[in-house]
């Protein structure tokens, strides 16, 4: 088997902002309950006429410039999103906005533990020397799947997109070490974004057929919390494990940004200092999927990772599903 090699990474927000004060005047919460509760003080929204394929194709371009590769030289593209533009997929788009129309690509759904679910499947094709340099996306724009005038879910996520690239060889310096990935359907109603079939169209003979929308996110925000803070600390060892280390080998902590009280207990039970957590959850709220990799480019490019540094990573969210990946910068 080969290795899957990191070169590169790339992230982008949208530029337009709410802030909790903002927040304040559209539902009834305070910048404190925020910021207390959840460690969230601002977040990134589209604009309107703006797309989930825009924003993640810019942290896509970004990411390929960090690589120090041209965009032909990539020959797979996995997008992983829970709100793409169309829901036949938005990967193509992305790659056709790159400048490769000519490779395969595809979307990956797997909520917040998306990007993790994608990194690991294109390690996959890389390692066995099927393709030899994936992008590897993760962006969301939940804002536009919220109930504004829910402040259970409007207060806490925004819109991003992060990439990395990754490409096969002999011997690697980087890369994943080790994962563990798990899925459990019987937590599925804890978080959902779900069709809803709305008006029936009759066929004659007793037939009809059934269209419909998508109602906006729902969440029991205890048990999401409880099944975080119980399952994160669980699959990070274990992907530990998987990759032959000890806590004590981790530099990095870089969980899924959903609530500072979630990382702040995964790392107490790690037995980790805050120092090491790597957040930037205030600022970006939670960006479902592209979460991790906007954390992640964030602080590869201010100069926080270094080369060589173990940063073990964990995402969580609707499925339910959840993974680790200890990465080697
Ligand atoms: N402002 C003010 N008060 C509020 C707000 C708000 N925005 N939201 C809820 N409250 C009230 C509630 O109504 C409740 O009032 P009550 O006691 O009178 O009933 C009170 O505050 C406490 O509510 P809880 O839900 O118990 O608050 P909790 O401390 O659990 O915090 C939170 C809620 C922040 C949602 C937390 O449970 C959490 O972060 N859970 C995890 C959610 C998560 O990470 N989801 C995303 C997963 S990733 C993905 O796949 C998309």
């Amino acid at each position: 088997l080969l290795k899957g090699r990191l070169i590169g990474s790339g992230s982008y927000a949208p530029p337009n902002t709410v802030s909790n004060l903002e927040l304040e005047k559209v539902v009834e919460t305070s910048d404190e309950w925020i910021t207390t509760r959840t460690g969230i003080k601002n977040r990134h929204v589209l604009a309107s006429g703006a797309g989930l394929s825009d924003i993640a194709a810019e942290a896509g371009r970004r990411a390929i410039q960090a690589a120090g590769v041209d965009a032909s030289d990539i020959d797979l593209v996995i997008l992983a999103s829970s709100s793409p533009d169309d829901l036949f997929g938005d990967a193509t788009t992305i790659a056709a906005a790159v400048g490769n129309q000519g490779l395969v690509a595809f979307d990956l759904t797997a909520a917040c533990s998306g990007f993790l679910f994608a990194t690991v499947t294109a390690s996959q094709f890389l390692t066995t020397g099927t393709y030899k340099r994936a992008l590897v996306l993760g962006a969301d724009a939940l804002s536009r799947w919220v109930e504004w005038d829910d402040r259970n879910t409007c207060i806490l996520f925004g819109d991003g997109a992060g990439a990395v690239v990754i490409e096969a060889c002999e011997e690697a310096d980087s890369g994943i070490l080790g994962f563990a990935l798990h899925s459990d359907g019987g937590g599925h109603e804890s978080l959902k974004l779900g069709y809803k079939g709305t008006k029936e169209t009759p066929l004659g003979g007793g037939k009809s057929v059934t269209t419909g929308q998508y109602a906006a996110i729902s969440m029991n925000g205890r048990e999401v919390y409880k099944f975080a803070t119980r399952e994160v600390p669980a699959v990070l060892l274990e992907a530990l494990d998987n990759a032959g280390l000890g806590v004590e080998d981790v530099d990095f902590l870089l969980l899924h940004q959903a609530n500072i009280r979630i990382m702040e207990a995964v790392a107490q039970r790690l037995g980790m200092s805050m120092d090491k957590v790597i957040t930037n959850l205030s600022e970006y709220g939670n960006t479902s999927a592209a979460s991790i990799p906007l954390a992640l480019d964030e602080a590869v490019r201010s100069g926080k990772v270094k080369k060589g540094d173990v940063i073990a990573c964990a995402g969580f969210g609707a499925g339910l599903s959840w993974g680790a990946a200890i990465l080697k910068w």
